[in-house]
């Protein structure tokens, strides 16, 4: 069986959450990733009838009974993973009860997944019931996205058209723009399924004062996703208390959405 820490999944692990930290997004233990991954893919590493610990996870997860994550411990700093990811992520199935997760490596210092595995794996299962090949969730607290919060309306028309005004290509980035929640307790069940359920029709989802949530098929797809909205961010944050002599025109975004040809939300157009 081959070394786990040779394996790809782990090192998009380690590279993102290193990023991330970069970028100044994850604080402390700020953030979290769950990635989905091929029994397949787990095999070539692990013994998958070897469980270390089962874990309670305190919600039900039928449809994803037997599916596989890796997933970032809680507590645990992004700046920290890619020196130890063993102590820092974990890979887990969702046990035939679909109630506790079986741990088959990692988490090595007896921790556990996330806090937010509820926001995460809900958000999963939304994702997957629109689009089969969805594969990460990940959350994050990134500065400019976060200041935006507290000078805008948290509104998700307001808000995705403000975004999509400030650098051309936002809507061909997320041309489902950005869903938007108030102030919620985390870790919590209840803002979980209110992530997910943002997340049948936006593959973004801003948490109110708190940070935000982007799903993908790929890491570098929802990384993409987060980074997009984060650079729109700052520079709305850059220019929001000067005056504005210029903008991206209603028609000029819809003209951009139109000739790449993406499926916007035509609604959150202000067009005659
Ligand atoms: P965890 O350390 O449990 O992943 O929590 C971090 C966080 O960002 C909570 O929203
Ligand atoms: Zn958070």
């Amino acid at each position: 069986m081959k070394d786990i820490l040779t394996a790809p999944f782990v090192k998009e692990m380690c590279d993102t959450t290193a990023n991330m930290y970069r970028l100044g997004w994850d604080e402390r233990n700020g953030g979290n990733i769950s990635y989905l991954l091929e029994e397949a893919e787990v095999a070539e590493y692990l013994d998958l009838n070897h469980v270390l610990r089962t874990i309670p996870t305190g919600f039900e997860a039928k449809p994803l009974i037997g599916k596989y994550f890796i997933v970032t411990g809680t507590g645990k700093y992004f700046k920290n993973v890619q020196s130890d990811p063993a102590a820092n992520l974990g890979i887990i199935r969702i046990a035939e009860d679909g109630t506790t997760a079986d741990l088959l490596w990692g988490y090595s210092d007896g921790g556990k997944f996330t806090s937010e595995l509820p926001a995460h794996l809900m958000s999963h299962m939304a994702r997957l019931s629109v689009d089969p090949e969805n594969r990460v969730v990940m959350h994050s607290h990134p500065t400019h996205t976060l200041a935006m919060n507290y000078v805008h309306p948290l509104d998700e028309k307001e808000l995705t058209h403000t975004l999509w005004e400030m650098c051309t290509e936002c809507i061909v980035v997320f041309p489902d723009g950005v869903g938007v929640l108030p102030w919620m307790l985390c870790g919590t069940n209840s803002i979980g399924e209110a992530t997910a359920e943002k997340m049948k029709t936006y593959r973004l989802v801003i948490w109110g004062m708190h940070g935000i949530y982007g799903a993908g098929r790929t890491m570098d797809e929802t990384f993409g996703l987060i980074e997009t909205v984060e650079k729109a961010a700052q520079i709305y944050m850059l220019t929001c208390n000067r005056p504005r002599i210029n903008t991206i025109r209603d028609d000029q975004l819809q003209e951009i959405a139109e000739a790449f040809g993406v499926a916007y939300r035509k609604d959150f157009l202000r067009l005659e």
